[in-house]
C-alpha cells in the first residue's frame, strides 16, 4: 500500500490569519505567505519539523469552507495523506468501498466531516498553495529544524477520531479496506461510571496512526459524548506533536500563555510505586504537569493542552516517546483514580 505519511492537516476556520498567528506565537510554527484562490478563500501553510498544515478560510458565508465552520467550529476538514502513487490510492480506496467526493483532488469521505485526500509526497498538485518548505525563506528555516530537531515539535504522533458509539468497527474494517492500515492496539477504558472503546490503527509504513474511540453508550456520558454533541457528529478530537524535549516545549508554551491541564499531585505521588524510575525526574514531571506511562518498549511523556476551542471540541497533545511506542491511555485511569484519592483526602 503506497500510504507512507500525514503530508497535511487541513483545517477549516473562521480566520485562517488569525490561527496562523497563534500558532505561530504559541508554538514556533512558520507561516508561508497567505494565498487566495479564484473561488475566494484564503489558505495559509504552516510548517515545523516534519508537520504541515494548512489552514483555510472562506469570506462567502455561502462557500463549503463556511458551512464546515459553521457546522462544527474550527476544525481538521481532511486529512492529506502522502502516497507514492496517489491515484492508485484512490483506485484502491473506491475498490474497497470508499465514497469519492472529488476524483481530481484525491478526496475521499472519512470520517464524520472530516475527509481523507489521497496526495503525493513531495510536489503539490495545480491546485495546491506551495507548502512552506516550497516558499521563499522557509525553506532553510523548516530544513533546519527537521535536521537538527532544533525547533519545539518534530512530528505528527498521531490523530484522535472520536466516533458515534457503535460506530468504532466499521471504522476499524475502512481503515484496513480502504487506507490498507492495521489495527496495532485496542483498549476498553472504564473510567468511574463512563468508558469508552478504543482502537489504534497504523499505516505499514508506521508513520501514519489514527486512534479511533467511540464511547461505550450502555455507560454514563462522558467527554467522547461531550465532543460529539458539541462538534456535531465524528471528527479529530485531538492531533499529538511529538517532541524530543517536552520540558522544554512546555515550559516555553506555557511562557507564551498556552494553558494544559493540570493533574492533581496524588498522580505524581504514586508514580514512582506504579512506574519505577522515570527517565524525566519525577519533580520536573510534577512541576510541569506531565504525565508518564510505559510499555515494553519504554516510556512516554505527555500533556494536553487545555481546548482553546470555542466549543471545548479540539486541542493539543505534546508527546516525548523513550521507547515506548503506545498511547498513554494507562493516563486516563490513573487521573481519575489520582482525582479520587484527592477528593477522598479533602472529605
Ligand atoms: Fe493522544
Amino acid at each position: 500500500m503506497s500510504i507512507q505519511t500525514i503530508a497535511r492537516v487541513e483545517f477549516h476556520c473562521a480566520d485562517a490569519d488569525k490561527t496562523a498567528a497563534e500558532l505561530h506565537a504559541d508554538y514556533d510554527f512558520t507561516a508561508a505567505p497567505p494565498t487566495t484562490s479564484a473561488d475566494g478563500t484564503r489558505s495559509i501553510d504552516l510548517g515545523q519539523g516534519s508537520i504541515r498544515l494548512r489552514l483555510t478560510s472562506a469570506a462567502d458565508p455561502g462557500h463549503p469552507v463556511s458551512a464546515y465552520v459553521a457546522r462544527h467550529g474550527d476544525g481538521v476538514a481532511a486529512l492529506a495523506l502522502g502516497c507514492t502513487d496517489p491515484k492508485a490510492a484512490l483506485e484502491r480506496a473506491e475498490r474497497h468501498g470508499a465514497r469519492v467526493l472529488d476524483r481530481e483532488a484525491g478526496l475521499i469521505a472519512g470520517f464524520g466531516d472530516t475527509a481523507l485526500r489521497f496526495t503525493s509526497m513531495h510536489t503539490p498538485g495545480p491546485d495546491e498553495a506551495p507548502g512552506p518548505d516550497e516558499a521563499p525563506g522557509a525553506d532553510e528555516a523548516a530544513g533546519a529544524d527537521e535536521a537538527a530537531g532544533a525547533g519545539l515539535l518534530d512530528a505528527l504522533d498521531h490523530v484522535a477520531i472520536c466516533l458515534p458509539g457503535g460506530e468504532l468497527a466499521d471504522a476499524v474494517r475502512f481503515c484496513e479496506a480502504v487506507l490498507g492500515f492495521h489495527a496495532i492496539f485496542e483498549e476498553y477504558i472504564e473510567v468511574g461510571e463512563q468508558a469508552m472503546d478504543s482502537t489504534v490503527v497504523q499505516s505499514a509504513s508506521g508513520l501514519v496512526t489514527f486512534t479511533l474511540i467511540e464511547p461505550d453508550t450502555a455507560r454514563r456520558p462522558g467527554q467522547i459524548d461531550e465532543f460529539l454533541s458539541a462538534h456535531g457528529g465524528a471528527g479529530v478530537q485531538h492531533l499529538a506533536f511529538s517532541t524530543h524535549d517536552i520540558a522544554t516545549a512546555v515550559r516555553t508554551a506555557r511562557s507564551r500563555g498556552v494553558e494544559f491541564l493540570t493533574t492533581p499531585g496524588a498522580y505524581f505521588d504514586a508514580l514512582t510505586e506504579r512506574l519505577g524510575r522515570t527517565a524525566i525526574p519525577v519533580e520536573t514531571l510534577r512541576d510541569l504537569h506531565v504525565l508518564v506511562d510505559q510499555d515494553h518498549g519504554g516510556q512516554l511523556f505527555q500533556i494536553f493542552a487545555r481546548s482553546t476551542h470555542p466549543r471545548r471540541t479540539s486541542f493539543l497533545e505534546l508527546i516525548e516517546r523513550q521507547g515506548a511506542g503506545t498511547f498513554g491511555t494507562a493516563n486516563i485511569k490513573a487521573l481519575y483514580e489520582a482525582v479520587e484519592r484527592q477528593t477522598a483526602a479533602a472529605r
